[in-house]
């Protein structure tokens, strides 16, 4: 059973979404940032962290100089691992405040502490408070794209790696679950586990744009194209996929499906590897709106493209702007947020082994 809780819509106005327009650097620069930022990470003993929707040359720049681009849980258990003293996260602040959760001893930087997210916006902390207390004999299970403040409020931080063997595991002992904040892969998880699960409101704003009639008529145009779809989409874009899971799922599904062509439901910035590691198939993005409509991302998360390589290499290149962009976790808080957060690497690693 799942219920949609009594609570208002928390999903993002399109007034709430920055426009970002990002300049488009020709490859001379391209190459002169990025060996800059290359010699500044090694001169400050730093590492650097990327997600798979950044810019494709801070992806390249993470795995030339021995850092790793990857998705939000491998992100999480690759900061916490690593041995450097400064963790420099391109991505957007929820996995900031992870890094430095899981690491309070390392100094966590990001290009600009302006990148957010939806999820973690549409989640106001007192807010889930009152609804967590309104509904005591549930277990608190919260994606990891929310605030320090709301994970320490939790049971259980999940990302869509493993969110699913996760609430099956929690199902299996008959425990309640109140789920936060994205509805759509709140109610993905439901379908697959049966869980019972009291839903929060909240959305991505670059999922939720894609739409179920135009993916369908563009499967006609491609017959023999696999689906691959990310579950923070809409359950009627999920219903068409041929797969189903987090950034990394994808990766792995378009190198194993034997299909030569892919329509991908998620943020573009997941296409530089895509087309990377399967150099021979073609990608193509899921449709985001119908006639007439306007987006609002156009399959880009606006906080994700604020990590351009210049951004980055003025953070590393001068102290006072680096100071500035160093992320802080409330001692008491971040202590509490470990719990879940740990709860979470626990579980994924004993699975893996
Ligand atoms: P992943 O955990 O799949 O990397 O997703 C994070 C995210 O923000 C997706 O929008
Ligand atoms: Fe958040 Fe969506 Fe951006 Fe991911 S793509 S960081 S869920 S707004």
């Amino acid at each position: 059973m799942s219920a949609q809780a009594n609570l208002p819509d928390f999903t993002l106005s399109p007034e709430e979404v920055p426009i970002v327009v990002t300049e488009v650097l020709p490859s001379e620069r391209v190459s002169a940032l990025k060996s800059e930022i290359a010699t500044a990470l090694k001169d400050r003993g730093a590492t650097l962290i990327a997600h798979y929707y950044v810019d494709g040359d801070v992806q390249d720049l993470a795995e030339e100089t021995g850092g790793c681009v990857a998705d939000s849980l491998e992100m999480a258990r690759f900061g916490r691992d690593h041995t450097a003293g400064t963790l420099v996260v391109a991505g957007v602040r929820f996995m900031g405040e992870t890094a430095k959760i899981l690491s309070p001893d390392k100094r966590v930087i990001m290009p600009t502490l302006e990148a957010q997210c939806s999820l973690d916006l549409g989640c106001p902390p007192d807010a889930f408070e009152a609804f967590c207390q309104a509904n005591p004999d549930r277990t608190v299970v919260v994606y990891a794209n929310t605030s320090a403040r709301v994970k320490a409020l939790s049971d259980w931080v999940v990302t869509s790696s493993v969110a699913l063997p996760i609430v099956e595991s929690l199902a299996a002992r008959d425990e309640k679950i109140l789920w936060a904040p994205d509805k759509h892969l709140g109610h993905y998880i439901q379908t697959c586990t049966g869980a019972d699960m009291l839903l929060w409101s909240g959305a991505c704003v670059v999922h939720e744009e894609f739409k179920a009639k135009a993916l369908f008529d563009m499967k006609a145009l491609y017959p023999d194209a696999g689906v691959l779809v990310h579950p923070e989409s809409p359950a009627a874009v999920i219903d068409i996929a041929d797969s189903v899971g987090s950034t990394s799922h994808i990766l792995q599904a378009a190198s194993q499906l034997p299909q030569q062509t892919f329509i991908v439901a998620t943020d573009r910035g997941l296409f530089h590897k895509l087309r990377q590691r399967n150099p021979g198939k073609r990608f193509i993005e899921a449709p985001t709106a119908g006639d007439g409509a306007t987006c609002r991302s156009c399959a880009h998360c606006p906080w994700m493209a604020m990590n351009e390589l210049s951004r980055l290499a003025a953070c590393l290149r001068d102290t006072a702007v680096m100071t500035a962009n160093e992320i802080h976790v409330d001692p008491t808080i971040a202590e509490r947020a470990m719990v879940p957060l740990t709860r979470m690497l626990e579980f994924q690693s004993a699975a893996a082994n």
